[in-house]
């Protein structure tokens, strides 16, 4: 919000009004069979949104907030869930590392409990090199979301404490690198259709009960291709997703 915004809000916030900048008109994918429920937030309401005190800044450092697409919201809601986990059996994985902020949150998590998990990053760490324009729509490019290097990665989660297992190359080839036998927390953040079924029926197989995964990617309309497989491999395991309102996240959790 702009100056001359600020200035105006000032002199409205008195009688109670406020100028809100709304997001650009989104075209939704014709593929969406539930195109009407794709709509804005329910309401422009203030809401306590704690993730933006101070006190969090002590998790949202730059070596996190620079190396992520996530938001603070988005971070906050990961590290509480990591934290949930933390008394349940099993490793930390991720598919969808990117520049490896998110990573690095969950290894200060570990770290400031003294939790002995090993963390597995999964990425190309060359953006999408492979995609299905029939699940996930004509929108996405091979080169897209190109985040930082394999090398850069592995210097952002270099530590003396918790193993963290870096995996190059496309899911779901590399899943059979990741030789851990039980997963406490999964987090899935490849926005496209294979490798989130993929990833997802792997991170389900291990995961411990009491274990969580989050997913990033599934309450946006341009990655329904990832929901569609979110929501088919949780059918089948009988797992409820839990859509966070007012979020892209979605969690389930391993009764
Ligand atoms: C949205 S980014 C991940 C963001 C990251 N979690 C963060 O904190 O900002 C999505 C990532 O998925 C990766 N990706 C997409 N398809 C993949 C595949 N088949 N195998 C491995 N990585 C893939 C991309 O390279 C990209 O880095």
């Amino acid at each position: 919000m702009g100056t001359l915004a600020q200035f105006i809000n000032g002199l409205l916030q008195p009688v109670g009004i406020e100028l809100v900048r709304l997001p650009r008109r989104q075209v939704l994918p014709a593929e969406l069979p539930d195109a009407s429920l794709y709509t804005g937030p329910e309401n422009y309401h203030r809401l306590f949104r704690p993730w933006l005190g101070g006190e969090f800044d002590r998790w949202f450092t730059p070596a996190v907030s620079d190396n992520t697409l996530l938001s603070r919201q988005k971070l906050y809601f990961l590290l509480r869930m990591v934290e949930q986990t933390l008394g349940v059996p099993g490793d930390l994985f991720e598919a969808g590392a990117g520049s490896g902020g998110s990573g690095r949150l969950m290894l200060e998590v570990l770290r400031a409990h003294g939790s002995p998990k090993a963390l597995w990053l999964l990425d190309t760490f060359e953006g999408y090199q492979k995609i299905d324009p029939a699940k996930d729509g004509v929108h996405v490019k091979v080169n897209d979301c190109k985040c930082r290097s394999f090398e850069e990665v592995g210097r952002l989660v270099q530590n003396d404490t918790n193993a963290v297992h870096l995996v190059q190359g496309l899911i779901p080839g590399t899943l059979a690198q990741v030789t851990t036998r039980e997963i406490a927390f999964a987090h899935i953040d490849v926005n496209l259709h294979e490798p989130t079924k993929a990833a997802l029926e792997f991170a389900l197989e291990r995961l411990s009960r009491g274990g969580v995964v989050v997913f990033d990617d599934y309450n946006w309309p341009a990655t329904f291709g990832a929901r569609q497989a979110i929501d088919e491999v949780c059918a089948r395991h009988r797992l409820p997703v839990i859509c966070l309102p007012e979020s892209t996240q979605a969690f389930v959790v391993k009764p």
